[in-house]
């Protein structure tokens, strides 16, 4: 007897014996289990012969109850599916107590869920996304494969700060009750495991630069820890990025690969994912008809992807942006207040927002920063004051890529790292780059929870992973 799982059951044909395990989602009038298995948000309906099954194992089949039946696959007289299991054995592998059990079969909010991570992919809702950051994942893999890049694993553990932000978390051998100390009182990291301070890494990029620089194309797909205290519903403090880097090309060779890459992998569960990504429009959907029109989203989640993956994302320079924000009449309507910002500033999110929602309507690519507002490895150009920075920003989202073309200069690098107090002998491999072999290269940094965050509609990026990071916050 083939092992089939419940995706692949309800697709079978009649008359066959089948041999299925999983969790019990409901119980009804002692006959109909409906049985799921995590491969699709459906359920199995299993039909049990309950006068000839004993009380005390009737009693046992209960919400959350894991349970292995054997029975036949027969036609459905129900509706809502083909198929059905008419029950001839079953073995209750893992009991649930139904008056503790946590995940009840009615509708959990979000927070509820969130304290239960451990359980709450019982649900359809977690599990969708959960099934879709899988995807996500895989199509990335894929993506990159299909274009000749090699995947190259970058430290975890590093001395450097790529971003020169100091949003690190150190790591430390050293009793942090009892430190050796220097003689003004400040820590000896000499005597630390390392030798010196080190942290968790912020991004891989840095490392990937030097590959790029050999290999030729390369990504980086792995976690990185940011200790900025931001308690938003877009940031972790332990999230996953996928930071692609390539030799030879420029900013502009960076946004054409940024936008094919990001529409290829939306394609890819528009694809492959139509289930969960259908169930999820409408979850989102029915949530909308309850929110005041001016709140509520113009498109449904799919048609969003497909938008994505059909229209050109709109390339825009940091100073056209900023025109265009000064121009635009405050709209308190629609929550963008303060829009009005002078060349110079760091746009913050309802900028964007304005910018991507209301503007343009698609997604932006916003290129050419004020190197002031950036990180010292970018490109400078020619006007001295901007950088070949780009950030792609998305609807509902905000930045959701940042990327650069690298500065190749020696001696322009070295003046950068000089004014902003970073020391060469901290990155004197990194400037070894520039000595041995020189050229232009980019690459650029997605975040992978954003994404799932698009791709999926949820609100919250703590429930797009599994076990969110947070301030304040590190139960699982
Ligand atoms: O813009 P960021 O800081 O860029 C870098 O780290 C570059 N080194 C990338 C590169 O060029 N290789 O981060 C890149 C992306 C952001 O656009 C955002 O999507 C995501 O990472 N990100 C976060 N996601 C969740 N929580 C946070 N705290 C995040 N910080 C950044
Ligand atoms: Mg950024």
């Amino acid at each position: 007897m083939t092992q089939y799982t419940v995706a692949q059951l309800l697709k079978q044909t009649a008359s066959q014996d089948v041999d299925i395990k999983g969790w019990v989602r409901t119980f009804r009038a002692k006959r109909f289990i409906a049985l799921n298995d995590g491969s699709t948000l459906n359920n199995i309906q299993c039909v049990v012969d309950f006068e000839n099954t004993p009380e005390d194992v009737l009693k046992r089949i209960t919400t959350g109850a894991a349970v292995h039946i054997k029975g036949e696959l027969v036609e459905s007289q129900g509706q809502g599916q083909a198929v059905e299991i008419a029950v001839k054995s079953i073995d209750i592998l893992g009991d649930s107590d139904p008056d503790k059990y946590p995940i009840q079969p009615k509708k959990h909010s979000f927070e509820f869920l969130r304290e239960n991570a451990h359980l709450r992919t019982r649900t359809n809702t977690f599990s969708a996304v959960m099934r879709l950051r899988s995807s996500l994942s895989f199509a990335i893999h894929k993506y990159f494969n299909e274009n000749g890049f090699y995947y190259m694993h970058t430290p975890i553990i590093t001395g450097s700060d790529a971003e020169g932000a100091g949003e690190m978390f150190r790591v430390s051998a050293l009793d942090p009750k009892n430190p050796p100390l220097n003689e003004d009182g400040t820590i000896d990291y000499t005597k630390d495991f390392f030798r010196k301070e080190t942290n968790l890494t912020v991004s891989g990029q840095l490392e990937a630069e030097t590959y790029a620089m050999s290999l030729g194309k390369v990504y980086t797909f792995g976690p990185t820890f940011r200790a900025e205290n931001s308690n938003t519903s877009r940031h972790l403090a332990e999230f996953w990025m996928i930071e692609p880097e390539v030799a030879f090309m420029d900013l502009a060779g960076n946004m054409d690969l940024a936008e094919d890459f990001m529409k290829s992998v939306i394609s890819y569960v528009l694809e492959h994912n139509s289930d969960d990504l259908e169930f999820l429009d409408q979850r989102l959907f029915d949530e909308d008809k309850a929110k005041p029109q001016a709140e509520r989203s113009e498109m449904r989640l799919i048609e969003k992807l497909k938008f994505v993956t059909e229209n050109n994302f709109k390339r825009v320079s940091y100073t056209e942006a900023i025109d265009i924000l000064k121009n635009s009449k405050p709209n308190k309507k629609k929550k963008f207040n303060y829009i009005i910002e002078e060349w110079g500033a760091d746009l913050q999110s309802e900028h964007e927002r304005f910018l991507v929602e209301k503007h343009f309507k698609c997604p932006v690519i916003l290129f050419d920063y004020p190197a002031d507002i950036k990180a010292f490895y970018m490109r400078l150009n020619e006007d001295g004051k901007t950088v070949r920075a780009m950030d792609i920003l998305f609807p509902g989202i905000g930045e959701i890529v940042g990327g650069s073309q690298r500065e190749e200069r020696l001696e322009v690098l070295k003046e950068k790292m000089a004014a902003l107090n970073i020391p060469e002998e901290e990155l004197w491999w990194y400037l070894d780059l520039r000595k041995y072999g020189t050229a232009v290269h980019s690459g650029f940094g997605l975040g992978f929870e954003r994404l799932v965050m698009f791709a999926t509609g949820m609100g919250n990026i703590r429930d797009v992973i599994p076990f969110p990071r947070t301030p304040q916050n590190a139960e699982f």
